[in-house]
């Protein structure tokens, strides 16, 4: 089945097109409104997107590779970042991603068979001064020990 944004998607777009000097220049936002939308960025998202913005569909695809925050897959309900960079590295960042890894019964990049968590590693989130860091969709989890995950795990519905 061809994908096709929802009638507020089509409205939200229209509104985000008014604040660029061209459609092409939209494809940004417009690809974060089609993850919201679609929940993953499939080749048939790509190539509604690149229709829509008159965008060539290699445009998009290299888009959509370069940000990790487009997945070409279904993801879980709660997506687990965990940053792997410097800092958090220092503070124990692997440790923290081994015990989710277990804790969860899954490695990096998977879902649980729930279709719950999606654990990943990610680059720097920003927040150094209080690593270990992750972030689960929106919000952020920072100074992580494996009694604070537990808590924020257990917490998630
Ligand atoms: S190094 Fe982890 S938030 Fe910056």
């Amino acid at each position: 089945m061809a994908v096709e944004f929802s009638a507020e998607a089509k409205r939200e777009l229209e509104e985000i097109l008014k604040h660029y000097p061209n459609k092409q220049a939209a494809l940004l936002p417009a690809l974060h409104l089609a993850k919201r939308e679609f929940k993953q960025i499939t080749p048939e998202v790509m190539e509604y997107i690149g229709n829509l913005l008159d965008v060539p569909p290699i445009k998009v695809m290299d888009t959509v590779s370069f940000y990790t925050m487009f997945p070409r897959e279904k993801e879980g309900k709660y997506v687990i970042q965990v940053c792997s960079t410097l800092s958090c590295s220092l503070m124990g960042a692997e440790s923290v991603v081994e015990y989710i890894k277990k804790k969860l019964k899954i490695d990096v990049g998977e879902t649980t068979p729930d279709g719950k968590f999606t654990l990943k590693k990610v680059e720097c989130l920003g927040s150094c001064g209080t690593a270990p860091v992750m972030q689960i969709n929106d919000d952020y989890y920072e100074q992580l020990t494996e009694e604070k995950i537990d808590q924020i795990l257990d917490s998630l519905e």
